[in-house]
């Protein structure tokens, strides 16, 4: 069993690299933390940005090239542990690949193995993701306190969830029929869920906030910058979550929350199961739904 001790980063490629770091900086209102250049001696390499929004160097990556999502990154306890985990994933006939030490030293982590999902999600674990204890510079006053949660489309959310209780410490928190699975790692409801889709790709990348004004504040912000608003403001019966859903360059979904329910009595929680034709069962509030824009998986065929 490979513990996950949390969600570590999100790596997504851009076609139009400016204009996504902008709107990550200026409507998202992270932190750029590095400049969208190649470092010295690397001109080689494709152009990136890092992004923060919390203790992490960064959580957001956003490599010039292809457009799609590139990996989703989590953390485990240690190197011990990743040396396992890379042991136990090759024995169940996962193709692993370790990263290279550049890679890691770009990623900000200690080392890094990465492979793919039975569905074609490419996944990266890390071990050692760099902390950063000054305040982060926030480009806007979004009211982002951390990297809340990740969610990953596959054609089949059952199937899915094997995967991640078979091989991780991720027990599904609630079921959204055959839409979705919320799994925790840790006391919040979710820090990682599988959304039913027609192919591998990141759903959303999800921020949380400190209130619900900051929610509704930013609801007013995006509008007014003639954002799509996909979903929300609204309220997640399962996480109890206030939530805004809203569409970023190049298909790329950012979600801000509040309120998220924490599972404290892991042993007392019984998965519950919610019928998304049900009104009310995605949003409480009787808002409009519908399933995020996800950006497809690059390089899935
Ligand atoms: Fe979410």
């Amino acid at each position: 069993m490979i513990e996950l001790t949390d969600v570590a980063y999100v790596r997504s490629g851009v076609a139009d690299l400016d204009k996504a770091v902008a709107f990550a900086t200026e409507i998202v209102g992270l932190e750029l933390v590095t400049p969208a250049e190649p470092a010295v001696g690397a001109q080689s390499e494709p152009r990136s940005a890092q992004l923060r929004a919390d203790w992490r160097h960064h959580c957001l990556a956003l490599i010039e090239g292809g457009s799609g999502v590139i990996a989703s990154g989590f953390s485990v306890p240690d190197e011990d542990a990743l040396a396992a985990a890379e042991t136990e994933l090759e024995r169940s006939g996962f193709t692993v690949s370790r990263g290279s030490s550049s890679a890691a030293r770009d990623r900000r982590v200690g080392s890094f193995i990465g492979f793919s999902d039975p569905f074609g999600n490419r996944l990266e674990l890390v071990a050692q993701q760099e902390t950063i204890t000054r305040p982060v510079a926030f480009a806007r006053p979004a009211g982002i306190t951390e990297f809340g949660h990740l969610c990953l489309d596959a054609p089949d959310v059952r199937e899915a969830y094997r995967f991640w209780s078979a091989h991780f410490n991720a027990r599904v928190s609630d079921w959204i029929g055959d839409a979705a699975c919320l799994m925790r790692i840790d006391p919040v409801h979710h820090k990682l869920a599988v959304f039913k889709g027609d192919g591998p790709g990141l759903c959303h990348m999800n921020f949380q906030v400190a209130t619900i004004d900051d929610v509704f504040r930013s609801w007013h912000f995006l509008t007014e910058r003639g954002v799509e608003i996909e979903m929300g403001p609204g309220r997640h019966p399962q996480s109890t979550a206030i939530f805004l859903y809203f569409l970023g360059p190049e298909g790329f979904t950012y979600e801000y929350s509040f309120g998220v329910r924490r599972i404290e009595d892991d042993t007392a929680w019984r998965p519950r199961t919610f019928d998304p034709a049900e009104p009310g069962s995605i949003d409480m509030w009787l808002g409009p739904t519908r399933k995020p824009t996800t950006q497809p998986q690059l390089g899935a065929s």
